[in-house]
């Protein structure tokens, strides 16, 4: 780092560095107290002054023996990083919002009702848009997905709480993608205690109506940019049209939930996307890594017509 930031090349490798025009990534990786040496912190910054990329140590337990900044990221975000170096900036400035995976409604301190949503969609959406060079912020149901590197989380359970979040969240929000399954009921009243085979649960359970996130958010759209996604297993486009219209959306990603290819809980997915002016574009099957993409180039050909 203090060479290169300094332009000594004295070895293979900073000759090689002095030399290159391909795009340069610094993984800075040392003792805690090192990094932190504000002469590294210069040497960093002249590095980032001089259109070189250096990505954030992460921090936990280092080979030195102590504890802070200065640990390798894992090779998977160093992977991740890169790629954002690669790919195209056409989000740069924007703050995307986007929700993803199931919500899960109490019935009791042990059940409750939810569906097959795994976040992978709304998880691939995320990853592109920082790699596309925006700031992301992920609203997200229970999921085992990966947070992907660069994107801000929040983990909420039930619908009442990915409601209020991404509320609290709009404000610094641009563009907003709701790829969550949100369960459009909730138990009226979720027992304290778990219910008696017996006695409670074949009473059966009273069930009121969730809050309409996406419906809420297009009532307070402004000059965002509104992506709203539709699981059908009928009328795949009347309905999803039906959606777009009356919750103010820009575009609606179709989903046909019938097929078991695609849809829930599975790598790929195929829709039809629907804009606001009109325009359909077939998906077919494909990866949700690709799916993303192709939502994105469609919300960022909606940014450069303004
Ligand atoms: O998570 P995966 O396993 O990868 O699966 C991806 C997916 C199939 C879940 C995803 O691609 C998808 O289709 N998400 C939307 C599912 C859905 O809830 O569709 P819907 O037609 O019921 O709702 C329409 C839109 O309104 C959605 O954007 C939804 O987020 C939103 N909504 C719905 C109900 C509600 N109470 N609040 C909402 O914001």
């Amino acid at each position: 780092v203090g060479k290169a930031a300094n332009g000594i090349a004295d070895d293979l490798l900073s000759t090689s560095l002095m030399a290159t025009r391909a795009p340069l990534i610094f993984v800075p990786s040392m003792n805690v107290n090192m990094f932190r040496n504000p002469v590294n912190q210069t040497n960093l910054q002249t590095l980032r002054d001089y259109g070189f990329h250096v990505m954030q140590p992460a921090t936990g337990f280092l080979a030195c023996g102590y504890d802070g900044e200065g640990k390798l990221p894992e090779p998977e975000d160093i992977l991740e990083f890169c790629e954002r170096v690669a790919a195209s900036k056409d989000l740069e400035g924007e703050t995307v919002l986007i929700t993803a995976g199931p919500t899960r409604e109490d019935i009791d301190p042990v059940r409750y009702i939810s569906n097959y949503s795994s976040g992978k969609m709304g998880f691939a959406i995320a990853k592109a848009a920082w790699q596309r060079g925006a700031r992301v912020l992920l609203v997200h149901g229970p999921s085992a997905e990966k947070v992907p590197y660069g994107v801000e989380p929040s983990a909420v359970t039930s619908a009442q709480q990915m409601h209020d979040k991404v509320m609290e969240l709009l404000p610094e929000a641009t563009i907003v993608i709701k790829a969550a399954a949100v369960a459009d009921y909730r138990p009226a009243d979720p027992a304290e205690q778990k219910l008696k085979k017996e006695k409670g649960l074949l009473e059966g359970v009273s069930l009121v109506p969730n809050p309409d996130i996406l419906a809420a958010v297009g009532q307070k759209k402004e000059d965002r940019l509104l992506v709203g996604f539709a699981a059908e297993t009928d009328d795949l486009r009347a309905n999803a049209q039906r959606k777009l219209e009356t919750k103010n959306l820009d575009l609606i990603v179709a989903n046909d939930v019938s097929r078991t290819d695609a849809g829930f809980n599975v790598d790929q997915n195929a829709a039809v996307l629907l804009d606001r002016d009109g325009g359909i574009e077939e998906l077919p099957l494909q990866s949700k890594t690709e799916m993303a993409h192709a939502v994105l180039s469609r919300v960022a050909r909606f940014r450069a017509d303004g």
